[in-house]
């Protein structure tokens, strides 16, 4: 792989400056933000009202403290535009995720949201290694899902040369990615390793594309998952990360001369770690629930909002910017099975421990009598006897046991037996009957 570094002088400044100059400029933001909700949604004064709190009241980054949560209802509550802090006229377009209870979350952005999307884009794109000139394959979904459009802007923004492919049609992807040889791909992880595959199904060895580095996120993946991308590719993998409510990809990026966790562009947003229980905020380095607040953003500020993204903030290294770790999994996605919490993204790394399993699984959820039971669905790789499949089997199930502490059936399907996301990929299937 290139060392893709980039030129210092090619850095935002504020991404290596002091953190005294990061803090005096975040708290000045931070007064901003939270006056311009208090002032201009209903929602937000009477929340904080109701806490006896005021924007006043913050004198000191810590203060934020002070102030309540906000969730994702809140903002299925206020469908579709009132939690908009400008008058409707100045939403110059609007993201909505889909959810699962039937009411979308609908994120607004003015202008200057846009261009502040757009150069936090780049700049991740930057850290990653791509460069003004290169060519940017975008595979993530474009529409109301941010990730499409979010990268699209940020690769303009840089200096690109944008192919706007969007998620699916995977013979296609392979077909532009050879004739058009771009420099950048970004997609999710797993649907990034679904165009692998098709390249080593037509006789291509993705080796031997264009391709120095992908920037991937929208979902967890584990550090072995990092390492099946950028063996395969033989390109940089980066994990970006982002979430519609709080803008969309670019919140937090990886660089590629470290690869030790996502800088958290800190001059847009503030980062707090909880105990998801106690709502307590927790000091640097200790693991817990993501909470963010957006220090600029015009059309949606967001004041403390929960993630339910599992991770911890540690210091800047290759940027003054903090990190955060990698996002092992959504408290959502925990599954409690007799007592034992467990993530996909720790079975991940154990089926890629063996080289006879693909990366491609999910985890199936089902009872069995009063009790929760959980089943490993994972592909073996092409051209794998029989007895190796079978050993691949037991030993998967046995590495589970010992190292996540569960006992798990395992199933192995034949090649291209699971079904492959074009986009977020499926990791759980709740067979549970609903109660
Ligand atoms: O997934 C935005 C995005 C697009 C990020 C493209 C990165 C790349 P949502 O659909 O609102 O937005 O989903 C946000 O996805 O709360 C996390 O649980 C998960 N997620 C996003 N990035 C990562 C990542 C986009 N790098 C939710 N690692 C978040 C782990 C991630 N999880």
């Amino acid at each position: 792989m290139r060392d893709l570094t980039p030129d210092r002088a090619s850095l935002d400044a504020i991404e290596i400056a002091s953190r005294d100059k990061i803090s005096s400029l975040q708290l000045e933001r931070l007064k901003w933000s939270l006056g311009h909700a208090y002032d201009n949604v209903p929602h937000y004064k009477e929340k904080f009202d109701a806490a006896g709190i005021a924007p006043g009241d913050l004198n000191d980054l810590s203060d934020l403290g002070k102030f309540p949560f906000m969730v994702k209802d809140d903002l299925r509550q206020n469908y579709p535009f009132s939690m908009f802090a400008v008058p409707r006229q100045k939403v110059v377009r609007v993201h909505a995720s889909s959810g699962t209870t039937g009411i979308p979350t609908v994120v607004g952005y003015t202008q200057n949201d846009i261009d502040n999307w757009a150069r936090l884009m780049a700049r991740s794109i930057r850290a990653a290694g791509g460069r003004p000139g290169d060519i940017a394959h975008v595979a993530y979904g474009y529409g109301l899902f941010t990730g499409g459009l979010g990268a699209h802007y940020g690769a303009e923004k840089l200096g690109c040369t944008v192919i706007p492919m969007s998620g699916g049609a995977t013979q296609r992807q392979v077909q532009l990615i050879n004739d058009f040889k771009p420099d950048i791909i970004m997609a999710t992880p797993s649907y990034t390793l679904t165009i692998a595959d098709e390249f080593e199904r037509i006789g291509i060895d993705p080796r031997t594309t264009a391709l120095k580095t992908g920037l991937h996120g929208a979902e967890p993946w584990s550090q072995a998952m990092r390492a099946e991308i950028e063996r395969r590719f033989d390109m940089h993998a980066i994990d970006l990360y982002g979430l519609s409510e709080v803008m969309g990809p670019g919140v937090s990026c990886e660089c590629v001369e470290s690869k030790d966790g996502l800088h958290f562009w800190e001059d847009h947003f503030y980062p707090e770690i909880i105990d998801p229980e106690s709502g307590q905020v927790l000091a640097d380095g200790e693991r817990g629930e993501l909470v963010i607040t957006s220090l600029t953003k015009e059309a949606l500020p967001i004041i403390r909002y929960r993630t339910k993204d599992l991770t911890r903030l540690l210091p800047g290294t290759a940027r003054t910017m903090r990190r955060m770790e990698k996002v092992t999994g959504r408290s959502d996605d925990m599954m409690i099975i007799r007592g034992v919490n467990v993530f996909p993204s720790q079975i991940e790394v154990e089926i890629l421990k063996d080289e006879r399993l693909s990366p491609h699984y999910f985890c199936e959820l089902s009872k069995e009598g009063q009790l929760d039971s959980l089943a490993v669905v994972v592909e073996a790789r092409p051209d794998i006897g029989q007895e190796d499949k079978d050993a691949a089997q037991q030993l998967l199930a046995q590495n589970v046991k010992t190292y996540a502490g569960v006992s798990v059936a395992v199933r192995l399907g034949e090649a291209g037996s699971i079904e492959r996301s074009m986009g977020k990929a499926q990791r759980i299937k709740d067979l549970r009957p609903k109660s």
